[in-house]
């Protein structure tokens, strides 16, 4: 089926007892049991739920993987990703500038488990190359990275890890969804998301997904789902779905709208530079082009200095303040004090995260009223 019929169709069959066209909530802990050893193949809330299931179903089709589990958050995600390929002794690869939270992961959480992590520009596949080590069991990259929009060849570093023994690539694919970008096509093993974004879009829950592309993975990663119990509770993954089933309209609308609103960000005098890979101008703008099918509604540009980035930041109307990305409403944010502040200030200079960074997070509203909220706050 086509990727539009599977965003409204795979996993979302019409409800067996019922009719219901739209997945029920099966809010219980609990099953009933029709004999000793005897269940329908639901014996407790934590191990099983169809509402859950349903979107790992769909989450497995619209990444083309072999399965998926679905956890509390992205962060959830990213922990059980880390139990499913990481133990003492083991080494990590990591994309440079990361988001802030995957980075205190990692660092602070992880790394206590005897992983040690190199974070490299994973961009630069000879970095890659370069910083492979015999004990190496996963690459993991975020690609556009957060917040400075720097693009991996998913396929070249594929082409690496592929000839390691046990070495996975995982690839965030947050910013893009699966309508943009298909890690698992391009080589990589693992693919996940914060469903807080894209995929739920309406900005009222918090989630993650894992879909893996081989059958051992997803066996060992429902096991990981049960064990820790990390799970993403029946509400909100009723709403990830509902969310999912306008994905491909609403990422094309992301689309129109980001690749407006950087082109017009590059007119403004007070801003430095844009990062944005649908811009010609971008480094790897042929590499975006042809690992995704659009660009996305995620901008950073640069306004020279925290007073400046201020002003702006204080000055919008239209454009929400605040932490997120990937709803239907702009948001706008300040990643040095925000989303990347958990990154030490020595790190995000030497990362180039500066204090005159403004990341806006492009929603699906009429173009040229984003664009006049923020000729309003740029005041020139
Ligand atoms: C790229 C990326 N990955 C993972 C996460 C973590 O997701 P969550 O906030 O759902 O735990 C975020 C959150 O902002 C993110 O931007």
């Amino acid at each position: 089926m086509g990727f539009r019929t599977d965003a409204i169709h795979a996993g979302q069959a019409p409800d067996p007892t019922t009719g219901a066209v739209s997945v029920p909530i099966y809010q219980t802990s609990t099953y009933a049991q029709d004999g000793l050893g005897q269940n329908k193949g639901y014996e407790y809330g934590r191990t099983q739920n169809p509402t859950r299931l349903a979107l790992e179903k769909s989450m497995t089709a619209l990444e083309r993987g072999a399965g998926s589990s679905a956890f509390a958050s992205g962060m959830a995600a990213e922990t059980a990703v880390t139990q499913l390929l990481l133990k003492a002794g083991d080494h990590a690869i990591c994309t440079q500038n990361v988001y802030g939270g995957t980075f205190r992961l990692f660092d602070a959480i992880v790394g206590r488990y005897g992983v040690e992590f190199s974070y490299v520009d994973t961009s630069n596949i000879g970095h890659v190359r370069q910083a492979m080590r015999p004990t190496t069991r996963m690459v993991f990259v975020e690609t556009p990275t957060n917040p400075l929009m720097q693009i991996t060849d998913i396929e070249a570093v594929a082409e690496i890890t592929r000839n390691e023994a046990d070495c996975r690539l995982v690839v965030d694919n947050t910013f893009m969804s699966p309508y943009l970008q298909k890690p698992l096509a391009l080589g990589a093993d693992i693919v996940l998301h914060s469903t807080t974004k894209f995929l739920n879009v309406h900005s009222d829950s918090i989630g993650g997904i894992v879909t893996v592309a081989d059958e051992e993975d997803a066996e060992r990663l429902r096991f990981i789902q049960n064990a820790a119990g990390a799970i993403m509770a029946p509400f909100e993954a009723w709403l990830v779905l509902r969310g999912i089933k306008t994905l491909p309209v609403r990422m094309e609308a992301h689309n129109l709208n980001g690749r407006t609103l950087a082109r017009y960000l590059t007119s403004k005098k007070t801003v430095r530079r844009v990062y944005y890979p649908g811009l010609p101008d971008h480094p790897q703008h042929g590499l975006a082009k042809r690992q995704t099918s659009g660009f996305g509604g995620m901008i950073t540009f640069d306004v020279g200095s925290l007073e400046a980035a201020r002003r702006i930041l204080e000055r919008v109307e239209l454009c929400t303040l605040g932490e997120s990305l990937g709803g239907v409403e702009t948001l706008i944010s300040h990643p040095a004090t925000m989303t990347h502040a958990s990154i030490p200030p020595k790190e995000r200079e030497r990362l180039g995260i500066t204090d005159g960074l403004i990341r806006l997070s492009v929603g699906i509203e009429d173009t040229e009223d984003v664009m006049s909220d923020l000729e309003n706050a740029f005041g020139d």
